[in-house]
């Protein structure tokens, strides 16, 4: 199992460029088999997903060629068949092959989901969803079994603006007659770039991004194509480390739209930055004040982001206060920055974290995805040599993070 080993304390500058994003990239590869000849999707990180996803590809009997950041997948030749375990348990996004081959075959067999543990994450939304639009949802032994004699559009509105049930819902109404409305939508980027990727195959949607999106029967769905966004949460990382360790670091080939709430807090927090559409350039900042935040859904502050920003509050002088309203508790990587020197302290979906106080090297071992971000950050920022282990959990999300990282001067490596 590869581990990580950082000897924090290095300034960083220089430029680092953001991949393409995780969250749409794994709805991406799944929304593909609409299409009935072949698509392509471009700026596709390399990360763990979507090798498991291609896997899964394999499986539907479709074929890809990878060029570079491209992949052009073939679907003519697609087939359904059960998705086993060992891939659908490899991440929570396996869960959008309900969604196209629901659209497609009216029939899907796929074992349950897996992801990062960050709370119950129950998918009852799209299963609702799914019933909703005609289809019988069945549990045996692990596995979901959905049919469906004919999917018929209508009124789905979502108790929560959960970004899965959307994007899953929108995908299973591209095979619904008539029209499916989704109300109380999610609005987040993940959703525009999944939608603009129907639609270039000729899907006809509205109100992405919005909170009511409708989709009307199409008839033929032809080549699609697409552009990943750049990872919102990949490059808020970033910023922040720029703000506990940079000089002059630019963050480069981001849409600052989809991060303002981050922006928001860092200049509320005292960090200063220089800002363009597409780059952040950003260097430490000596004294960050205390702050508040609330995660809430997009447009508001990303749940995904307050564990790396939980880092910079630590160097604040003061108490600063996280309250998480995505998911019941998300603080376990706080508990282990204590042992970095941090003094952090959760009840319930509540974090108070007391600063400032430096952080010293740790070997300790990465609890999920952006909790391991918030590690490594702790890592680079603190003096000593620590040890990362558990981290094919970042390599998740973080495309190149080690070559990135060292471009920019960061003492990193991976070790077995
Ligand atoms: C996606 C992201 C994840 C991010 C989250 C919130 C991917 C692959 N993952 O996860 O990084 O943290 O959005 O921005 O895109 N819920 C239910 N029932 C459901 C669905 C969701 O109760 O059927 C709850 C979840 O348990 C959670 C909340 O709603 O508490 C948000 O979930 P959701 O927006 O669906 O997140 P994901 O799509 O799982």
């Amino acid at each position: 199992m590869p581990k990580l080993k950082i000897t924090g304390g290095n300034t960083l500058s220089g430029e680092i460029k953001i991949s393409g994003a995780k969250n749409s990239a794994v709805a991406l590869l799944p929304a593909a088999l609409l299409s009935e000849s072949k698509s392509k999707i471009y700026k596709v990180p390399k990360i763990r997903d979507i090798e498991y996803l291609l896997k899964i590809l394999e499986v539907l009997n479709c074929t890809y060629k990878i060029t570079n950041d491209e992949i052009e997948i073939n679907t003519t030749k697609l087939k359904n068949a059960p998705i086993p375990e060992e891939l659908s348990e490899q991440m929570r996004a396996s869960y959008y092959f309900m969604g196209t081959l629901l659209s497609r075959f009216k029939k899907v067999e796929i074992s349950f989901p897996g992801g990062c543990n960050i709370g119950a994450r129950p998918i009852d939304l799209h299963i609702k969803g799914f019933e909703a639009l005609g289809a019988k949802v069945e549990i045996i032994k692990n596995k979901y079994i959905i049919t469906a004699e004919r999917l018929i559009g209508t009124k789905i509105t979502l108790d929560f603006p959960s970004v899965g049930a959307t994007i899953n819902l929108m995908l299973a109404a591209t095979g619904a007659e008539g029209r499916t409305i989704i109300e109380n939508a999610a609005r987040e980027p993940e959703i525009v770039n999944v939608a603009n990727f129907l639609i270039s195959m000729g899907c006809q949607i509205t109100g992405a991004g919005e909170d009511t999106i409708i989709i009307n029967q199409s008839e033929k769905k032809d080549d699609g194509k697409i552009e990943v966004y750049p990872d919102r949460i990949e490059a808020a990382t970033y910023v922040i480390l720029g703000a506990l360790i940079g000089k002059d670091l630019t963050i480069k080939g981001l849409i600052k739209d989809h991060i303002n709430a981050v922006l928001l807090k860092l200049k509320e927090s005292g960090v200063e930055f220089l800002e363009t559409e597409n780059s952040i350039t950003i260097s430490a900042c000596s004294n960050p004040l205390p702050i508040n935040i609330t995660t809430e859904v997009f447009p508001g502050f990303p749940t995904d982001v307050q564990q790396p920003f939980t880092v910079l509050l630590t160097q604040a002088c003061g108490e600063s206060i996280i309250t998480e309203t995505i998911y019941e508790s998300r603080f376990i990587s706080a508990g282990l920055l204590n042992e970095m020197g941090a003094n952090t302290f959760s009840k319930g979906n509540i974090l108070t974290i007391k600063g400032k106080t430096p952080l010293h090297s740790a070997n300790l071992y990465v609890p999920d995805l952006r909790g391991g971000a918030a590690l490594l950050l702790a890592a680079l920022t603190a003096e000593g040599t620590s040890i990362l282990d558990n981290v094919l959990l970042i390599l998740r999300g973080y495309e190149d993070v080690v070559e990135k990282l060292t471009n920019i001067g960061a003492k990193i490596e991976i070790i077995e």
